[in-house]
């Protein structure tokens, strides 16, 4: 038996207070983590402490704060139902700080020292970088155990750090003779392969730090963005292959057919029958109507939730005090295997 399946099944997961989210975020994770509240119980945090680590956030405090509400009304808006499922922003539970403290202390610095994406973030200087940055996987790792939970949704980037989440939970248990106290987390790699590509190229992943806006379709974007963003996509000249061996050097369409596909709710295959043959044209004419379907109602709600920041601040608040129900007695433990209490 797997030491996870020992513990109580918990979701948690978490997303940066960054620029606004965007239909990768929606359909690569967003969506699921609506799917799984009907599954188990789940906790969602905005991670205004990792966000400190980017150069975006760091003394840009007013920023800081609106992409906080901003993230919190996009879960919402999405479908995350904040009565059953706790909304909050990581800073407000103390226990996650204190809890990184600690496995700080587990952590070797071989292991961190390992992480491609620090590499990636640090660059050529890293004595420049942050220790912050440098120690963020060990901040995520306290996100996750602190609750105990079980199953980590994240996308293929972070399944290093998760990796290292277990490798530190592991390694506790082992060091203060507390066999299982900690689960080792699993990762749930969202969606069936669900990668959402830039417009503008269908070879990068879309993205937020993208330049051109049109390479991709924020959750904010109304009616009129959303159709003209599909209209100006890239595409190639030939009508839409007959079946996926179609795709080959051809990742423009295959990205768009991926994405009706997922915001439709259908097998890719299906939606490869429905358009062969015909011209990209007509393709996005259906594309365009069904993405404003089902992200317009989106972007309304999170425009409705941010013109009442109130709303949104209660909710971070109740979810806040949800969410330290649980960590407190699991901090209170860990203090008493490391000593600081008895
Ligand atoms: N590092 C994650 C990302 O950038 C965000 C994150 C922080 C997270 N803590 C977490 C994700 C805990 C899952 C669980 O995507």
């Amino acid at each position: 038996m797997s030491a996870a399946a020992k513990h109580t099944p918990l979701v948690l997961s978490g997303m940066q207070p960054t620029n606004t989210l965007h239909l990768g975020n929606y359909l690569g994770a967003l969506k699921n983590w609506v799917r799984m509240q009907n599954e188990m119980p789940c906790l969602f945090c905005v991670v205004d402490m990792h966000a400190l680590t980017q150069d975006s956030a760091y003394g840009k405090p007013a920023d800081v704060m609106r992409a906080t509400r901003e993230v919190a009304a996009a879960y919402i808006a999405a479908g995350v139902d904040p009565k059953r499922t706790p909304i909050f922003n990581q800073s407000q539970v103390a226990e996650h700080a204190e809890l990184a403290w600690v496995l700080n202390c587990v952590a070797r610095l071989g292991w961190l020292d390992r992480m491609t994406q620090f590499k990636e973030k640090s660059g050529k200087h890293k004595e420049r970088a942050s220790v912050g940055l440098y120690t963020y996987p060990v901040l995520m790792a306290a996100d996750i155990l602190v609750y105990k939970a079980t199953h980590v949704p994240v996308g293929d980037d972070q399944k290093q750090h998760l990796e290292l989440a277990r490798d530190i939970a592991q390694k506790f248990n082992n060091d203060f003779s507390a066999p299982d106290f900690f689960p080792l987390p699993e990762p749930v790699i969202t969606g069936p392969g669900m990668r959402v590509m830039s417009l503008r190229d269908g070879t990068k992943k879309m993205s937020k730090t993208e330049e051109s806006d049109n390479s991709r379709i924020n959750l904010t974007d109304d009616a009129d963005a959303i159709a003209q963003k599909i209209r100006k996509a890239k595409t190639d000249p030939h009508p839409l292959p007959a079946d996926d061996k179609g795709f080959a050097g051809r990742p423009e369409a295959e990205n768009l057919i991926n994405i009706y596909a997922a915001l439709a709710e259908e097998p890719v295959a299906k939606v490869i029958a429905q358009f062969a043959g015909q011209q990209f044209s007509g393709f996005k004419n259906a594309l365009s109507d069904l993405a404003v379907a089902k992200l317009a109602p989106i972007a309304g709600e999170m425009r409705r939730l941010m013109d009442d920041p109130g709303e949104i601040d209660r909710i971070l608040k109740t979810s806040a005090e949800k969410a330290r129900a649980i960590a407190q007695p699991v901090l209170h433990e860990v203090k008493k295997l490391v000593g600081f209490v008895d």
